[in-house]
């Protein structure tokens, strides 16, 4: 042992270095601190860690389609199908098995069936109602998850009632709530207002509860801004072919961070029971500033084409596609949401559960 400081640290014997080389001494930094310590070895690492992923964390999104037996890829979105009922049904059986808490539907109808205010939306016997039915009675301990807005339902792809190019935000509102008692009375646990009209969450609380729908939670996209990540999604829907213009005079400048607050708060004084941010991965710092904020349960949105870019890049082999998607997941962790919206859902809490 070259020095009494060896002698009293056993880390000493794990040292690469031949301790009697000159060179070790020579280059050795009077370092106290070396934060490589901890992260020498994995049983080390896990004990320092702070932040855990479970699947307890999960929201899987399901897009929805006529028919039966089906399962149609969608192209922007390797890996994501969507999904005729009696197929969505396998997958919440698969999400009970893997312990995922809730699933959120999404319909993608007939071109046919969409109109100028998005009718079809209001109807107790649309696709998603039906949807939400079925799945509802056959597993009735999953959470039941229902977007709230006009898009896969209208013919301009908006997500509220369009009067001479404009997207009027009252009237809007009282189709949302409308829709909103079809989705909660077809089984929906939660609604989810996606549409970022100014009032919705108070006026579907009303509602609600006017119909004795108390115990409906009310999931609000709080902090949703007007995104070029949501490309494959529309695709997935049906939307992108439709959809006239942006969505900008009712989704959020990306440019804005303060503002995201003023909305979280406004959707909190309105009745919000969880407040959400979305896009994920671009918007950690309206994640972080939302949760300390507030401390309300906050969820974010991984959308559609955070996951392209992800699988995108795996499939070509640029990036490990598994590590890249616990990667992720643990950031929005780390930035404070209590839970994830991710179409890496199942995949994810599978590689959890084999890892544990
Ligand atoms: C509809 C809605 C959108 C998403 C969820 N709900 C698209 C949009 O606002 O244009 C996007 C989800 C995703 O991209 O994964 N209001």
């Amino acid at each position: 042992m070259a020095s009494f400081i060896g002698r009293n640290r056993p880390l000493d014997r794990f040292t690469p270095l031949d301790p009697q080389s000159a060179s070790e001494a020579k280059y050795r930094l009077p370092l106290k601190t070396r934060m490589r310590r901890n992260r020498k070895a994995d049983w080390s690492r896990r004990l320092v860690r702070e932040n855990a992923l479970t699947a307890d964390d999960l929201i899987w999104p399901l897009f929805i389609i006529e028919g039966e037996k089906q399962r149609e890829p969608v192209a922007s979105m390797p890996g994501v199908e969507r999904l005729s009922i009696d197929e969505a049904l396998r997958e919440a059986e698969l999400a009970v098995k893997l312990k995922i808490p809730a699933l959120a539907l999404f319909p993608n109808i007939d071109k046919q069936k969409r109109d100028e205010r998005g009718s079809e939306a209001m109807r107790d016997d649309n696709l998603v109602c039906r949807a939400l039915t079925a799945i509802k009675e056959r597993f009735p301990e999953l959470g039941l998850i229902a977007d709230v807005a006009l898009d896969p339902y209208t013919s301009h792809g908006h997500d509220g009632v369009m009067i001479e190019g404009e997207i009027v935000n009252d009237e809007t509102v009282h189709l949302l709530a409308q829709q909103a008692i079809v989705l909660a009375q077809a089984g929906a646990d939660v609604v989810a207002p996606s549409d970022m009209m100014d009032g919705r969450v108070q006026f579907i609380r009303n509602t609600l509860d006017n119909k004795g729908m108390n115990n409906v939670q009310i999931l609000a996209y709080a902090a949703k801004y007007a995104s070029a990540f949501y490309g494959p999604f529309r695709d997935a829907v049906g939307s992108n072919a439709t959809l006239k213009g942006d969505k900008r005079t009712y989704q959020m400048d990306f440019a804005n961070g303060d503002e995201a607050l003023r909305e979280v708060a406004l959707d909190i004084q309105e009745g919000a029971d969880m407040v959400m941010v979305k896009p994920g991965l671009p918007y950690l710092d309206i994640v972080w500033r939302v949760r300390e904020e507030f401390g309300m349960p906050t969820f974010v949105y991984q959308v559609s084409g955070e996951y392209a870019m992800i699988e995108g890049a795996a499939k070509n082999g640029w990036i490990d596609g598994e590590k890249a998607m616990i990667e992720s997941l643990m950031a929005f962790k780390r930035a404070g949401a209590d839970a994830i919206l991710t179409y890496f859902a199942p995949r994810a809490a599978e590689k959890l559960a084999h890892d544990a």
